[in-house]
């Protein structure tokens, strides 16, 4: 049954929890506005465009329209939520692309979007909390990242390279401010059944069904980064077992010759 906002939200004690997330027309972003919605919580949502019947579903969400890649954009926001003492206590920076860039030819330009999304789309925001950390009170800002960092993609390189390098900045920054009110955290996510594009049907059918094995709903996925966003733990992989996969599939990178081009077909000559 679809989420009702009238008939649902008259159930819901309402309660203070502020939480902003990026990338809420779809996937992981709209279950997560939809779970929060449900648990009576305050919620910015930040996308690249306005739509209207999301927007009608769920009055009470603050819609902002802004790309993630506008770092102007974005420090504009923080700056309008600080001066109405209005800082979420949680950020949760899901809005990402997976495009295929390294296939028969690399792209450049797919790679470049997928770092200016991925990795600096979630930095944008680390940016300007950073430089408030001083006056803020308890806020989490979680970066979603995927099991993809742990064994190159060869086809969507961009995805891999950004993830890995978001990983990577997330633990720094965690440890950097460890001791301050600005706790910085990461998810590592295995697949998920949402719509985003991937490389799969590049790979072999057998690869396809051990992945289905691997994979989590969106509401499994909701349930799971609200318990981490509350917990004191730096770091969440999801599903455990999404890890295993992926580190296996590193082991068979480094070990099988070929393996790594994952590719059924030579390249054409
Ligand atoms: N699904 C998986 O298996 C999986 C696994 C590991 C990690 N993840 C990560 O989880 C996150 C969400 O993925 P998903 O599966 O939910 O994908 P999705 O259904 O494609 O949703 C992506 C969301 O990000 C938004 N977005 C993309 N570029 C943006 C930009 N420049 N500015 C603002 N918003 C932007 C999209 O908006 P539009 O509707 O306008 O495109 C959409 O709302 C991503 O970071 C992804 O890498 C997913």
């Amino acid at each position: 049954m679809q989420f009702d906002y009238k008939r649902d939200m008259e159930m819901v004690p309402q309660n203070t929890e502020h939480v902003l997330i990026t990338g809420t027309t779809s996937g992981i972003g709209r279950g997560l506005m939809d779970f929060y919605i449900k648990r009576g919580a305050k919620v910015t949502a930040v996308n690249r465009r306005r739509d209207p019947d999301l927007e009608s579903r769920y009055p009470s969400v603050q819609f902002h329209m802004i790309d993630v890649q506008d770092t102007r954009g974005i420090e504009g926001l923080i700056e309008d939520l600080a001066a109405h003492k209005n800082i979420p206590s949680t950020f949760i920076l899901n809005a990402g692309i997976n495009k295929v860039d390294n296939d028969t030819s690399f792209s450049i330009e797919a790679f470049r979007e997928a770092l200016n999304i991925n990795l600096f789309g979630a930095l944008n925001f680390a940016a300007p909390l950073i430089a408030r950390w001083r006056e803020l009170a308890t806020t989490r800002v979680i970066a979603i990242s995927s099991t993809t960092n742990y064994a190159a993609n060869p086809f969507c390189l961009g995805y891999f390279i950004s993830k890995k390098a978001l990983t990577q900045s997330f633990e720094v920054f965690s440890e950097m401010y460890r001791n301050t009110n600005l706790q910085f955290k990461w998810v590592v996510l295995g697949p998920v059944l949402t719509p985003i594009a991937t490389s799969s049907q590049k790979f072999p059918k057998i690869m396809l069904k051990i992945k289905d094995l691997f994979s989590v709903s969106v509401e499994q996925t909701a349930q799971a980064l609200y318990d981490f966003s509350k917990s004191d733990r730096p770091c969440l992989i999801y599903p455990f077992r999404a890890r295993i996969l992926f580190r296996c599939l590193w082991l068979a990178q480094q070990l099988i010759p070929g393996f790594y081009r994952g590719r059924k077909t030579p390249l054409p000559k």
